[in-house]
């Protein structure tokens, strides 16, 4: 038996002898890039790196990085399909290619996990008019004595971008006994928002490990969910139900959909997110509702704190888990309370509409689910009982119909393609450095941080903390403080320090887990001085005259500007 720590260390002690430095485990929710909710990969904090900004561990990193990816949330259920999953990865910027790569991933698989080399099989790129087949890989691999060596399409043996547009490349899978364990992307091309692939200045390599699939496959098990990612959950599971995992189909179903669930939005909370209606929020609502919801098959309530536990200590390595268990298990539970009001409530207006009738109206489905957030299973389950007919497929249309709607009105929101770095944005993420500084002189409080940034080609969005609004002569002077430092011409100097360092300079920043050993630090004369990964304009006079088009509420003790330049 290997456990999960286990294989992160060796992981880790690998490719730290190999000179790679650890990264931190970054937040599950990205920052500054607009067209994804969840950090779904590795990769995704390095997007500037891969990119060509100089990093400042250096060009060889590995880490472990907890991901979420909800493209599947409708498969989860079976033996290897999770939301969350914890990803280990080696990344070169522009040091080593393909050769060293896939040594490395060979001595790793066969040295250190044990993996006979007959059982490897992989696959690599075939080829298409953008890039050549990758014989490379494959003569590597032969050379290693690896034998079966597939040659697959676009589909299967390209990896990215992770957004809409970024870095990306073909890569070379690598399986043991047919389960995928390992993918190494050679990230040389980045694809812009107009679907051209642009070679990059630098050739990288990006990869990503599973460590539930791998931890399953070491332990000879068909099932992750019999891992010790999982099995504690599961166990819990077993005993407040009083069912037994694996006994039958459906219910051994609702207990892996129960314990994936709960364990995204664990990791979720943690991060920051509260349930809610829109982007994170909605997402981390859909999976504790989907989790009460399969507990109701299982004829569990009020479960959800209960089962939550084990997490705490399967991720005992995860100190943001440990530090604000009691508030993430609170927030389940109050949205575990307010789910049943919801089904309650739902329950409620299900019976006056469908009285003395014998199909439920499509519309009426519809405004169930949409304004009462009936779930549409249950709708089904409800005619059923009842006998009460009811047509997917009409009310399937009807939400098609809306969705059309709605996405024509959100398109101008996601436009801007993965952690955008054009000069635009650029000369927006210095004007948030400057208006910072800003609001700490004109607000007369030099303990205002950001609490928050996103930005867009479009505008800027900062969060800070503050307790009030501000008054439009507040709105006005920082406006003009921010203008004025930039009609001076100030350049913006990049230095690299530790974090302590860089504390007891009087550089601004969150100071927590999330920097490594070093970071970088911008520092605009003696007006601003901030931790950041940038990117950065070379002299304030190319950000353009800057505007503040908005002052609001973004929660309690934090408000919220967006300004623009031009
Ligand atoms: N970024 C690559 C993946 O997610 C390694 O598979």
């Amino acid at each position: 038996m290997i456990n999960r720590q286990e294989l992160i260390k060796k992981y880790l002690d690998f490719f730290k002898s190999k000179n790679h430095k650890e990264i931190p485990n970054a937040r599950l929710i990205p920052e500054n890039d607009p067209t994804v909710l969840f950090t779904t990969a590795g990769m995704h904090p390095l997007v500037p790196y891969l990119l060509g900004q100089p990093h400042p561990l250096g060009r060889r990193l590995c880490n472990v990085q907890k991901c979420v990816r909800t493209g599947d949330i409708e498969e989860v259920g079976d033996e290897t399909h999770h939301t969350f999953f914890e990803m280990m990865g080696n990344w070169s910027l522009g040091d080593y290619f393909k050769k060293e790569s896939i040594n490395y991933s060979f001595e790793f698989l066969t040295n250190i996990l044990k993996i006979p080399k007959e059982n490897i099989s992989v696959t690599c790129f075939a080829g298409d008019k953008n890039a050549s087949k990758d014989n490379e890989s494959a003569e590597m691999w032969k050379g290693l004595g690896i034998k079966k060596i597939k040659f697959l399409p676009k589909e299967d043996n390209w990896w990215g971008p992770a957004g809409k547009s970024g870095p990306c490349g073909p890569d070379t899978e690598i399986f043991s006994n047919n389960v995928e364990i390992w993918n190494n992307v050679f990230m040389q091309y980045n694809k812009t928002a107009e679907g051209k692939y642009i070679p990059l200045k630098q050739k990288n390599v990006d990869t990503g490990m599973g460590v539930e699939r791998t931890l399953a496959l070491l332990n000879n098990l068909k099932d992750n969910y019999m891992t010790d990612c999982f099995k504690p959950i599961i166990e819990k599971i077993e005993k407040s139900s009083g069912k037994k995992y694996g006994k039958n189909k459906e219910e051994t179903k609702a207990m892996r959909i129960i314990a994936d669930h709960i364990k995204a939005s664990v990791f979720i909370i943690a991060d920051g997110v509260a349930p809610s209606n829109k982007e994170q929020g909605y997402i981390l609502r859909r999976l504790i509702r989907r989790a009460v919801r399969y507990g109701r098959d299982l004829e569990m309530t009020n479960f959800l704190m209960k089962v939550a536990e084990p997490i705490f200590v399967i991720y005992s390595d995860y100190e943001n888990l440990q530090k604000n268990k009691k508030k993430i298990l609170e927030e389940l539970e109050r949205e575990e309370v307010k789910f049943l009001e919801t089904l309650e409530k739902g329950m409620n207006i299900f019976v006056k509409l469908t009285k003395d009738k014998k199909e439920i109206n499509c519309k009426d489905a519809f405004l169930l689910y949409q304004s009462y957030g009936f779930p549409v299973e249950m709708i089904e389950e409800e005619c059923l009982k009842r006998k009460i007919k009811f047509s997917k497929d009409k009310f399937e249309n009807e939400c098609r119909i809306h969705q059309e709607t709605s996405r024509t009105a959100s398109r101008g929101k996601f436009k801007s393609g993965l952690a955008d770095n054009s000069e635009k944005t650029t000369r927006l993420h210095t004007a948030s450095h400057l208006l910072l500084a800003a609001l700490r002189i004109v607000l007369k409080d030099k303990n205002i941080i950001q609490k928050g940034s996103n930005i867009t080609p479009q505008r800027l969005r900062l969060d800070f903390n503050f307790p009030r609004k501000m008054t439009d002569e507040e709105i006005k002077k920082t406006e003009e403080m921010v203008n004025s430092e930039i009609s001076k011409s100030c350049r913006v100097i990049r230095e690299e320090m530790s974090p302590n360092e860089a504390r007891k300079k009087g550089a601004g920043g969150i100071f927590n887990e999330k920097y490594g050993d070093i970071v970088s630090v911008y520092t605009i004369e003696d007006f601003s001085k901030e931790i950041c990964a940038g990117p950065h304009v070379k002299n304030t006079c190319e950000i353009g005259h800057f505007k503040i088009e908005k002052e609001e509420s973004s929660s309690s003790g934090v408000r919220r500007i967006k300004a623009v330049v031009d």
